[in-house]
């Protein structure tokens, strides 16, 4: 088991162990599918402060890791400009600090969202915003722990199956770390953008014939037989550094929770991620209550919702999954079950929504000059439908977890713009609203007229708008 060295007083390093979250056995050692030896379910990582564990507590008191992690802000050790290691006591201890693989992630923005807010009725509104991170997702505050321990573990070769962020991420981790990687993605259906990003990092790419849950299906074959690492949300190490965006905002708002977090979900891992810190956050005494965790899917690549509805969240019920918010093109997710628990224990909620109102939350994020990926987007989308239920009321705080950079699909954002991304008819209102939001370039004659006429015209059609 790993140990790990600590300087500060009063903070002790994160012994850990694994668990089964089905029949709850307990390991010191994972196999290569990060699957239980007993029953086959996923593992987690669990530490002695759980009371999941008849260990000796650990003596984590919430005044010194405040204190610690605030202190560390005006460090210069690599591991500490880390946003996702400055909260090393509640991640698995590394045999040597000085190994871990950091890019500096995490370190995030939490922005208040204006108009938005006014948008849907909820003046107390933010976004956390992990498109951010040093390769534009949340992806790399877990591939930062998950890196790091595959190199800690004597790996060589890295691999995941993802639909854009998580290669681009891998890919870029496993070059600092100087590990080969190996990418599986679906052909076609990931962005430009994201497979570039994996391409300059110079990971082995293969465009498999099949949607992510087929890749992800192979990948689970192929750690079996090859000796590679994988990085995928299964790989419990990705959840804990994932788990580190909820410390992060809840120090950004003072320890004070705010009623509701919504997150997009795809694979569901960020979900469980986010929910494990807040349930150990609570259980550490860092925060006096939960934060409800609520989880937004694409219409179109719906499973947890439909889950949740048609089987009581007993079994999972998959689905043939289509979206162009193509990071969430996931039909079979494999964290369901960790999702389902952090919404049953901090009450969340769990909705889907379109296709046109992911395009017109992620232009409204837009136009609040932050701008996101589609995906993010659902989560905007999301909250108007869960203020219209009226499971957010107007008074509560809203923390929306942006996940991805705007710079991460511009395909959409182009086609959304020129008015070719939705080509078939829509109702009427629908088409003034999206065209409302609809900013296409323009092409003129380089002429000074041409320009001011331009300027005049948007002048006035901004009036007309305001
Ligand atoms: N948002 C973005 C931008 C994503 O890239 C993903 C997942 C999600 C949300 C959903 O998160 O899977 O933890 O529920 N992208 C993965 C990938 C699947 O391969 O990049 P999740």
């Amino acid at each position: 088991m790993p140990q790990s060295i600590t300087s500060e007083p009063g903070v002790r390093p994160a012994i850990f162990r694994f668990r089964c979250i089905a029949c709850g056995d307990l390991s010191d050692i994972a196999s290569q599918n990060f699957r239980c030896s007993r029953c086959g379910d996923l593992l987690e990582i669990t530490y002695p402060f759980s009371s999941k564990l008849s260990e000796r507590p650990l003596t984590l008191t919430p005044t010194d890791l405040k204190s610690s992690w605030k202190q560390r802000r005006f460090s210069a050790s690599p591991v500490d400009l880390s946003g996702v290691w400055r909260f090393r006591d509640l991640l698995p201890a590394l045999e040597n600090e000085e190994h871990a693989i950091t890019l500096r992630e995490g370190n995030t923005p939490l922005y208040e969202m204006p108009q938005c807010a006014r948008i849907t009725g909820v003046p107390n509104l933010f976004a956390k915003h992990q498109g951010m991170n040093p390769t534009g997702s949340f992806k790399d505050t877990g591939m930062t722990v998950a890196a790091t321990f595959a190199r800690q573990a004597g790996f060589r070769w890295v691999a995941c199956a993802s639909t854009g962020n998580t290669s681009a991420s891998m890919a870029a981790y496993a070059a600092r770390g100087a590990m080969r990687s190996l990418v599986l993605v679906p052909d076609g259906k990931i962005s430009w953008s994201k497979l570039s990003q994996a391409l300059d990092y110079g990971a082995v790419t293969c465009q498999l014939r099949t949607d992510f849950d087929g890749c992800l299906r192979l990948l689970q074959e192929l750690v079996l037989r090859a000796p590679v690492y994988q990085l995928n949300s299964i790989n419990p190490f990705r959840l804990e550094g994932q788990k580190t965006l909820a410390f992060e905002l809840l120090e950004q708002l003072d320890w004070q929770p705010p009623d509701h977090i919504i997150v997009p979900g795809g694979n569901l891992g960020n979900s469980s991620a986010i929910g494990k810190a807040l349930l150990e956050m609570h259980e550490l005494g860092l925060i006096s209550r939960l934060p409800k965790l609520s989880v937004i899917q694409a219409e179109g690549a719906n499973a947890l919702v439909r889950t949740l509805r048609e089987a009581g969240g007993k079994r999972l019920v998959s689905v043939q999954a289509e979206t162009r918010a193509t990071a969430i093109r996931i039909g079979n997710p494999a964290s369901w079950k960790k999702a389902a628990h952090v919404l049953e224990a901090t009450g969340g909620a769990c909705e889907q929504v379109s296709e046109v109102e992911i395009a017109q939350a992620k232009a409204e994020i837009g136009a609040e000059g932050i701008g996101c990926e589609p995906a993010s987007a659902v989560t905007l989308a999301g909250l108007k439908k869960l203020v219209k239920q009226s499971f957010v009321k107007p008074e509560e705080s809203v923390v929306l977890i942006l996940t991805g950079n705007l710079l991460k699909d511009p395909d959409f954002t182009m086609e959304f713009h020129s008015g070719d991304l939705f080509p078939w008819p829509s109702h009427d209102r629908e088409h003034a609203t999206l065209t409302a939001l609809r900013h296409p370039p323009i092409v003129l004659d380089a002429t000074l007229d041409a320009v001011i006429r331009t300027l005049e015209q948007a002048e006035k059609s901004g009036d007309s708008k305001a």
